[in-house]
């Protein structure tokens, strides 16, 4: 492993010829999801970490040594970071041998991407970039966002990037669940301004990351990083497609996928209720806002995807026309299995819309906590199984998957995701 060994002067001390050189002192911008782990797992090896966020209640609960967002035990090691000294929270950047920007990469309301946090936080470092420094963009960036907005914003006049100052791109490849293993364990892609900016950030990854890195240019590996999600949502959308179709040839899409997987050279997903969390659904439009012309079939998944509850919510307003006022009862509203996570939730656009088309709904998510959801109420599951005349299952948790089938038998089901039947 490689000691990063290109301290600032202001930064590094005189190390003395017995002494081990000094580690790096590194500033984070963005203490979410990504950017405190990555503080917390840098602190923990030794690194002098300054976690930057523009949010006062995230900086003051980082520096009582407690967590505002839910990782399996991130709030350990965020405890001992800034218990050992090793992580500060703050409002504004300190000087550093290393920025690494963590800020989010939103889309607008008509898919275009929102860069205005990683133009702030780049804009917010400039004065403190000093020869020597390595900046890496960590955020999940469209095409070019290193060389035309990092570069431009973070990297002081006088300064030649490759030469002075070193810049490149590393985009996360983390499951949330899983964020503290999987940002040591995975392999990680660095795109450098230069090939000199890529070896830099390598020797900087090497300190703490256990998975293979590989080098590329900074726009590669934008584009990489996009792909993957591309590719995750052109086979969810894939999937999706078939379902709809089964529905409208009335056959079953599970059993069709299960019998066509049988192919030596098939291997469909799942269909589920649509796509959500803040990549899948977001990514592939930077895509396709670089090239429009080049992009149908990017386009088409997102689309597919996103028609996906719509046609959902169609088909359990059928089944509801069939009672007299039925519940409805809608099992789940995180994106995903076993998280509390809402954002760009299609199990929370049904139930949405559902309870906006005026049916009697009773929802339960075992992961969302009353206290914090008060966009309409949520029961129990054995209260909504009780009490639904329809029973729609839309996030797999696990705590759904054991409702006895005699009680299934007795409702009209939906299941979105397959696992009663499985
Ligand atoms: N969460 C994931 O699982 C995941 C996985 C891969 C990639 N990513 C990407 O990583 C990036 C960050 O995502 P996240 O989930 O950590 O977002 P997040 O919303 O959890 O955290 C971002 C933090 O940045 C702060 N912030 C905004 N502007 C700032 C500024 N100018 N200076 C300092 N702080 C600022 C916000 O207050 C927030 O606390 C995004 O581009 C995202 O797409 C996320």
């Amino acid at each position: 492993m490689n000691e990063v060994a290109t301290a600032t002067p202001e930064t590094t001390p005189q190390a003395d010829s017995t002494a081990k050189p000094a580690k790096a002192t590194v500033c984070v911008m963005g203490l979410g999801y990504i950017g405190l782990p990555t503080a917390s797992i840098l602190a923990t090896r030794g690194f002098d970490v300054t976690g930057v966020d523009v949010r006062p209640d995230v900086v003051d609960t980082i520096n009582q040594g407690r967590i505002h967002i839910e990782e399996p035990d991130l709030d350990i090691l965020v405890r001992s970071a800034v218990g050992s000294g090793q992580l500060k929270a703050a409002h504004e950047p300190v000087a550093a041998d290393i920025f690494i920007i963590c800020v989010p990469t939103p889309i607008t309301e008509d898919h275009r991407p929102d860069l205005s946090y990683v133009e702030q936080a780049s804009k917010t470092i400039k004065p403190l970039v000093r020869a020597g420094n390595l900046i890496v963009l960590e955020s999940t960036s469209p095409p070019q966002t290193t060389q035309n907005v990092v570069v431009p914003l973070a990297v002081p006049d006088d300064l030649t990037v490759g030469e002075d100052v070193f810049v490149a791109h590393c985009p996360e490849r983390v499951l949330p669940g899983r964020i503290l293993l999987e940002a040591v364990q995975n392999d990680r892609v660095i795109g450098g301004m230069t090939p000199a900016c890529a070896e830099r950030a390598r020797a900087f990854y090497e300190e703490f990351v256990a998975g293979e890195i590989f080098t590329t240019s900074a726009t590669a590996a934008e584009v990489t990083k996009l792909v993957e999600n591309s590719y995750r949502d052109v086979n969810i959308g894939f999937a999706n497609e078939l379902s709809m179709l089964a529905d409208r040839l009335d056959v079953d899409p599970l059993e069709i996928i299960q019998l066509a997987n049988r192919h030596p050279r098939v291997n469909i997903l799942t269909p589920g209720p649509g796509v959500g969390g803040h990549c899948i659904s977001v990514d592939p439009w930077f895509l396709v806002h670089a090239a429009p012309d080049l992009t149908p079939l990017i386009r088409m998944a997102r689309e597919v995807n996103d028609r996906k509850p719509h046609f959902l919510v169609e088909h359990i307003k059928k089944l509801a026309s069939q009672f007299n006022s039925p519940v409805i009862g809608c099992l789940g509203l995180a994106y995903k299995a076993d998280v509390d996570d809402l954002r760009e939730s299609p199990s929370l656009e049904i139930t949405r819309d559902l309870i906006a088309a005026g049916h009697r709904v009773m929802a339960c998510d075992p992961y969302v906590p009353a206290e914090r959801f008060n966009e309409f109420p949520l029961h129990r599951l054995e209260e909504v199984v009780a009490q639904s005349q329809i029973l729609v299952l839309l996030t797999d948790h696990r705590q759904f998957k054991n409702v006895p089938r005699r009680v299934l038998e007795e409702k009209v089901v939906v299941d979105t995701r397959g696992i009663w039947r499985r």
